[in-house]
Parts: C-alpha cells; structure tokens; sequence
C-alpha cells in the first residue's frame, strides 16, 4: 500500500506520516516513510539540503530536476523494495508538491512538470493507494511555523504572494487528483482520527 500526505508547510505533514508509520507497525507491517525530497539515503539528505538550505537560487525548472532526482532515487531503492514485500510505503509529499510548488507556486508549466513525472516514474508513484491533502488556515499555519522556528529553507522563506499561490494550489489539486482533503487545524490527534477514518 503506497499513501501520500500533502498539504503546504506546516500543515503537520510528516507528523501524521509517523503516527500512521507506528499505528501499521504495531499491526507487524513492514512501513517505510518517506518526507520527499528526503528519505533514509544519503543522497537524498544531500538533495534535500542542496535544494532547500544552500541558497543557491536555482531556476525553478533545475528545482523540478532536482526534485525529480531525489524522487527517482528514494522511490527505486527505498519504496518499490518495500512494495513488492507487500509493506507500506507512506510518504509526507510526492509530485503534486512540485505541481503546487514549481507549477503554481514558481511558474512552471503543468504539462512539462506531469509530462516529466510520468515519462520517468512508474505508474503506481501516480497512484497511491490513498491521497490527503492536510489544510489549515493561514493564520494557523503561519503559527505552527513559528512555533517551529523553521523558516530557514528556500521555499518557507518566500513572500506571502508565493504562499497564497502555493495554498490557493491545493484545493484545486485535490479536485484535480481526487485526493481526500482533511481539516487539519485540530489536535495532532484529531487529525488523526479524521485521516483514520479514511483509511
Ligand atoms: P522539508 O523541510 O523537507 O519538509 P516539509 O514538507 O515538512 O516542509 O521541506 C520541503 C520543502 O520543499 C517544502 O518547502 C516544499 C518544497 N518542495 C517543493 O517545492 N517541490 C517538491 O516537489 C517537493 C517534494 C517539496
């Protein structure tokens, strides 16, 4: 089984991907979790960090590359091993970040971002077995970051014109995927119990 959660920064992503990793494990499954671009491999702690922390600047289509890379890597050697065990793959953020983010967010043409997607990842990266979009309020998302005190890297740091952009993406993604929204304003374990419910 192979399911995404998306959703913008601080949308508590990666936190529900590790409470659902645990609640699968203590049923004895084998689950693997991935926070694209990031993953347990070392060359996707380095993209991530290129990508994200070095301030490079890069043109938004070398980010849909760079992106694309680490996807490659993490969803060959870490995921399809997993899959093929008949595990669990649950991954905070797959290509519909680079559609929200690179697309929406930094100009980049839809079809050239899907094209590209399609033309290198296999058929069942397209289709995870269940899709969630987390959202929240601006305001409430805004404060979670701070809580965090995280806006350090390439993309939390962009002008709120960028950030509406990539929030207003969403929505229209998940109409467009047919992904499951959930209100992820509540308690950690509110948003649990609605992802739960889901499953
Ligand atoms: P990171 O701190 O790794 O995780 P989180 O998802 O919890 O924020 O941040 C990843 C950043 O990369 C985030 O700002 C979204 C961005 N991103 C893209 O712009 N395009 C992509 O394709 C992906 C996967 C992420």
């Amino acid at each position: 089984m192979y399911i995404v959660i998306e959703g913008q920064d601080g949308t508590g992503k990666s936190t529900q991907a590790e409470l659902l990793k645990k609640y699968y494990e203590d049923q004895g499954k084998e689950v693997v979790m991935l926070e694209e671009p990031d993953g347990d491999l070392p060359q996707a702690h380095d993209l991530h960090d290129m990508i994200l922390t070095r301030g490079y600047n890069f043109e938004p289509l070398s980010n849909v590359l760079l992106f694309t890379v680490a996807r490659i890597e993490l969803w060959k050697k870490i995921a399809e091993p997993v899959l093929k065990r008949n595990g669990i793959v649950i991954s905070a953020r797959n290509y519909w970040s680079t559609l929200a983010y690179q697309g929406y967010g930094e100009g980049v043409s839809r079809s050239k971002i899907i094209r590209l997607t399609k033309e290198l990842l296999p058929e069942k990266y397209f289709n995870p077995d269940y899709g969630f979009i987390l959202t929240v309020s601006d305001a409430v998302r805004l404060a979670r970051q701070k809580n965090r005190g995280k806006a350090t890297e390439t993309f939390e740091r962009k002008a709120d014109e960028f950030q509406q952009k990539v929030n207003s993406a969403y929505p229209k993604i998940a109409k467009e995927f047919g992904l499951t929204i959930v209100d992820a304003s509540g308690t950690i374990e509110e948003i649990f119990d609605l992802i739960l419910a889901k499953l």
